[in-house]
Protein backbone atom coordinates (compact mmCIF):
# COMPACT_ATOMS: atom_id res chain seq x y z
CA UNK A 1 0.00 0.00 0.00
CA UNK A 2 2.75 2.25 1.24
CA UNK A 3 4.67 1.30 -2.35
CA UNK A 4 1.43 2.37 -4.38
CA UNK A 5 1.51 5.61 -2.33
CA UNK A 6 4.74 6.48 -3.09
CA UNK A 7 4.34 5.33 -7.01
CA UNK A 8 1.09 7.83 -7.34
CA UNK A 9 2.83 10.71 -5.24
CA UNK A 10 5.77 10.32 -7.50
CA UNK A 11 3.64 10.35 -10.67
CA UNK A 12 1.53 13.44 -9.44
CA UNK A 13 5.06 15.14 -8.33
CA UNK A 14 6.08 14.54 -12.05
CA UNK A 15 2.66 15.88 -14.44
CA UNK A 16 2.49 19.12 -11.86
CA UNK A 17 6.42 19.68 -12.58
CA UNK A 18 5.82 19.27 -16.16
CA UNK A 19 2.70 21.12 -16.82
CA UNK A 20 3.98 24.12 -14.69
CA UNK A 21 7.07 23.88 -17.53
CA UNK A 22 4.71 24.17 -20.86
CA UNK A 23 3.18 26.74 -18.79
CA UNK A 24 6.03 28.97 -18.36
CA UNK A 25 6.90 28.24 -21.99
CA UNK A 26 3.95 29.46 -23.53
CA UNK A 27 3.90 32.97 -24.83
CA UNK A 28 0.98 34.92 -23.42
CA UNK A 29 -2.18 34.81 -25.44
CA UNK A 30 -1.92 36.11 -28.89
CA UNK A 31 1.68 37.47 -28.35
CA UNK A 32 4.06 36.49 -31.62
CA UNK A 33 6.77 35.12 -30.49
CA UNK A 34 10.05 37.50 -31.54
CA UNK A 35 7.69 40.19 -32.93
CA UNK A 36 10.89 42.60 -32.37
CA UNK A 37 13.19 40.68 -34.37
CA UNK A 38 11.22 39.64 -37.23
CA UNK A 39 11.39 41.45 -40.71
CA UNK A 40 7.86 43.55 -41.13
CA UNK A 41 6.11 44.57 -44.33
CA UNK A 42 3.12 46.63 -44.19
CA UNK A 43 0.93 46.31 -46.72
CA UNK A 44 -2.21 48.00 -47.70
CA UNK A 45 -4.66 49.08 -50.19
CA UNK A 46 -6.66 52.12 -49.79
CA UNK A 47 -9.48 53.67 -51.96
CA UNK A 48 -10.01 56.42 -50.33
CA UNK A 49 -7.06 56.99 -47.42
CA UNK A 50 -8.60 55.64 -44.49
CA UNK A 51 -6.44 52.34 -44.53
CA UNK A 52 -3.68 54.16 -45.66
CA UNK A 53 -3.33 56.69 -42.55
CA UNK A 54 -4.16 53.25 -40.40
CA UNK A 55 -0.99 51.59 -42.25
CA UNK A 56 1.28 54.81 -41.61
CA UNK A 57 0.38 55.00 -37.61
CA UNK A 58 0.93 50.87 -37.54
CA UNK A 59 4.98 51.58 -39.86
CA UNK A 60 5.42 54.67 -37.52
CA UNK A 61 4.97 52.03 -34.53
CA UNK A 62 6.20 49.60 -35.51
CA UNK A 63 8.81 50.10 -37.98
CA UNK A 64 9.41 48.06 -41.09
CA UNK A 65 8.34 48.72 -44.60
CA UNK A 66 5.22 50.40 -45.90
CA UNK A 67 3.81 49.52 -49.21
CA UNK A 68 1.09 50.59 -50.62
CA UNK A 69 -0.70 47.64 -53.00
CA UNK A 70 -1.82 49.42 -56.62
CA UNK A 71 -3.72 48.27 -59.22
CA UNK A 72 -4.58 48.69 -62.81
CA UNK A 73 -8.21 49.44 -61.69
CA UNK A 74 -10.25 52.72 -62.57
CA UNK A 75 -14.00 53.23 -61.03
CA UNK A 76 -16.69 55.92 -61.39
CA UNK A 77 -16.30 59.28 -59.64
CA UNK A 78 -19.68 58.75 -58.57
CA UNK A 79 -19.78 57.18 -55.52
CA UNK A 80 -22.80 54.30 -56.03
CA UNK A 81 -21.97 53.52 -59.17
CA UNK A 82 -18.54 52.96 -58.12
CA UNK A 83 -19.22 50.92 -55.24
CA UNK A 84 -21.96 49.27 -57.91
CA UNK A 85 -18.92 48.28 -59.76
CA UNK A 86 -16.66 46.92 -57.45
CA UNK A 87 -19.72 44.20 -56.17
CA UNK A 88 -19.71 43.32 -59.87
CA UNK A 89 -15.97 42.78 -59.37
CA UNK A 90 -16.31 40.79 -56.34
CA UNK A 91 -19.07 38.63 -57.68
CA UNK A 92 -17.06 37.66 -60.43
CA UNK A 93 -13.68 37.27 -58.67
CA UNK A 94 -11.86 40.05 -60.92
CA UNK A 95 -8.16 39.92 -59.89
CA UNK A 96 -6.68 42.99 -61.08
CA UNK A 97 -2.91 43.74 -62.46
CA UNK A 98 -0.82 44.83 -59.81
CA UNK A 99 1.10 47.94 -61.15
CA UNK A 100 3.19 48.33 -57.61
CA UNK A 101 5.72 45.49 -56.90
CA UNK A 102 7.34 44.37 -53.55
CA UNK A 103 11.40 44.23 -54.23
CA UNK A 104 11.94 40.68 -52.22
CA UNK A 105 9.04 39.61 -50.14
CA UNK A 106 11.08 36.65 -49.50
CA UNK A 107 13.11 38.83 -46.79
CA UNK A 108 9.79 39.39 -44.67
CA UNK A 109 8.77 37.31 -41.50
CA UNK A 110 5.81 39.16 -40.65
CA UNK A 111 3.11 41.70 -43.32
CA UNK A 112 0.63 43.05 -41.82
CA UNK A 113 -1.93 43.70 -44.76
CA UNK A 114 -4.77 46.10 -44.80
CA UNK A 115 -7.81 46.46 -46.44
CA UNK A 116 -10.93 48.49 -46.61
CA UNK A 117 -14.20 45.95 -46.11
CA UNK A 118 -15.91 46.07 -49.42
CA UNK A 119 -19.35 44.61 -49.62
CA UNK A 120 -18.31 42.46 -46.51
CA UNK A 121 -15.21 41.24 -48.07
CA UNK A 122 -11.87 42.17 -48.88
CA UNK A 123 -10.89 44.40 -52.22
CA UNK A 124 -10.41 42.68 -55.30
CA UNK A 125 -6.66 44.24 -55.60
CA UNK A 126 -5.84 42.91 -51.82
CA UNK A 127 -7.03 39.59 -53.53
CA UNK A 128 -4.49 40.06 -56.07
CA UNK A 129 -1.66 40.65 -54.06
CA UNK A 130 -2.76 37.23 -52.06
CA UNK A 131 -2.53 35.40 -55.39
CA UNK A 132 0.56 37.37 -56.67
CA UNK A 133 3.56 36.23 -53.80
CA UNK A 134 4.50 33.39 -52.24
CA UNK A 135 3.43 34.05 -48.57
CA UNK A 136 3.80 30.31 -47.33
CA UNK A 137 5.33 29.98 -44.10
CA UNK A 138 4.65 33.72 -43.48
CA UNK A 139 2.98 35.60 -40.38
CA UNK A 140 0.01 37.38 -41.91
CA UNK A 141 -2.21 40.19 -39.67
CA UNK A 142 -4.87 41.67 -41.10
CA UNK A 143 -6.05 45.14 -40.45
CA UNK A 144 -9.26 47.18 -41.89
CA UNK A 145 -11.26 49.53 -41.94
CA UNK A 146 -14.55 49.52 -42.25
CA UNK A 147 -17.79 51.94 -42.65
CA UNK A 148 -19.66 50.26 -39.73
CA UNK A 149 -20.32 46.89 -40.98
CA UNK A 150 -17.45 46.17 -38.87
CA UNK A 151 -15.20 42.96 -39.97
CA UNK A 152 -17.72 40.58 -41.98
CA UNK A 153 -16.55 38.43 -43.94
CA UNK A 154 -12.91 40.42 -44.06
CA UNK A 155 -10.75 38.47 -42.11
CA UNK A 156 -12.37 34.76 -42.79
CA UNK A 157 -11.55 35.43 -46.64
CA UNK A 158 -8.12 36.84 -46.31
CA UNK A 159 -7.27 33.30 -44.24
CA UNK A 160 -9.37 31.53 -47.08
CA UNK A 161 -7.31 33.14 -49.94
CA UNK A 162 -3.39 33.28 -48.04
CA UNK A 163 -2.42 30.23 -49.07
CA UNK A 164 0.09 28.53 -46.38
CA UNK A 165 0.53 31.38 -44.05
CA UNK A 166 -0.65 31.81 -40.71
CA UNK A 167 -3.14 34.55 -40.71
CA UNK A 168 -3.53 35.57 -37.07
CA UNK A 169 -6.95 35.70 -36.06
CA UNK A 170 -6.80 38.56 -33.41
CA UNK A 171 -6.93 41.24 -36.49
CA UNK A 172 -7.88 44.54 -36.18
CA UNK A 173 -10.87 46.27 -37.73
CA UNK A 174 -11.60 50.33 -37.25
CA UNK A 175 -14.43 52.60 -38.25
CA UNK A 176 -13.48 54.72 -41.31
CA UNK A 177 -9.87 56.70 -40.03
CA UNK A 178 -10.57 56.51 -36.19
CA UNK A 179 -7.34 54.29 -34.63
CA UNK A 180 -9.54 53.24 -31.27
CA UNK A 181 -7.35 50.28 -29.69
CA UNK A 182 -4.34 50.31 -32.46
CA UNK A 183 -2.13 50.97 -29.75
CA UNK A 184 -2.90 48.54 -27.28
CA UNK A 185 -3.65 46.10 -30.02
CA UNK A 186 0.08 46.39 -31.26
CA UNK A 187 1.24 45.98 -28.07
CA UNK A 188 -1.01 43.11 -27.34
CA UNK A 189 0.00 40.98 -30.35
CA UNK A 190 4.04 41.54 -29.42
CA UNK A 191 5.15 45.04 -30.40
CA UNK A 192 5.55 47.36 -27.83
CA UNK A 193 7.91 49.79 -29.37
CA UNK A 194 9.41 51.07 -32.55
CA UNK A 195 11.50 47.86 -34.10
CA UNK A 196 14.96 48.19 -35.22
CA UNK A 197 14.21 48.23 -39.13
C1 LIG B 1 -17.14 49.72 -52.84
C2 LIG B 1 -17.30 49.93 -51.38
C3 LIG B 1 -17.97 48.99 -50.62
C4 LIG B 1 -18.09 49.14 -49.24
N1 LIG B 1 -18.70 48.16 -48.52
C5 LIG B 1 -18.75 48.26 -47.17
C6 LIG B 1 -19.32 47.22 -46.38
O1 LIG B 1 -19.82 46.22 -46.89
N2 LIG B 1 -19.34 47.38 -45.04
C7 LIG B 1 -18.80 48.48 -44.42
O2 LIG B 1 -18.81 48.56 -43.20
N3 LIG B 1 -18.23 49.48 -45.14
C8 LIG B 1 -18.19 49.40 -46.49
N4 LIG B 1 -17.60 50.39 -47.22
C9 LIG B 1 -16.97 51.53 -46.52
C10 LIG B 1 -15.45 51.37 -46.42
O3 LIG B 1 -15.11 50.11 -45.91
C11 LIG B 1 -14.81 52.42 -45.51
O4 LIG B 1 -15.19 53.71 -45.90
C12 LIG B 1 -13.30 52.28 -45.51
O5 LIG B 1 -12.77 52.94 -44.38
C13 LIG B 1 -12.66 52.85 -46.76
O6 LIG B 1 -11.28 52.66 -46.70
P1 LIG B 1 -10.27 53.47 -47.64
O7 LIG B 1 -10.50 54.96 -47.34
O8 LIG B 1 -8.93 53.02 -47.22
O9 LIG B 1 -10.61 53.14 -49.05
C14 LIG B 1 -17.52 50.28 -48.61
C15 LIG B 1 -16.89 51.25 -49.38
C16 LIG B 1 -16.78 51.09 -50.74
C17 LIG B 1 -16.08 52.14 -51.57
Amino acid sequence: MNKFLEISALVCAVVILSSYKILAQMPAENKLADAKNANVLIAYYSYSGNTKEVAQAIHEKVGGDLFEIKAKDSYPEEYSAMTEQAKKEIESGVRPELTSNVADIAQYDIIFLGSPNWWGTITPQVSSFLQSYDLSGKTVIPFITHGGGGVQNTFADMIAQCKNCNVVSDGWAGYGNRMTGLSGWLERIGFSGKASN
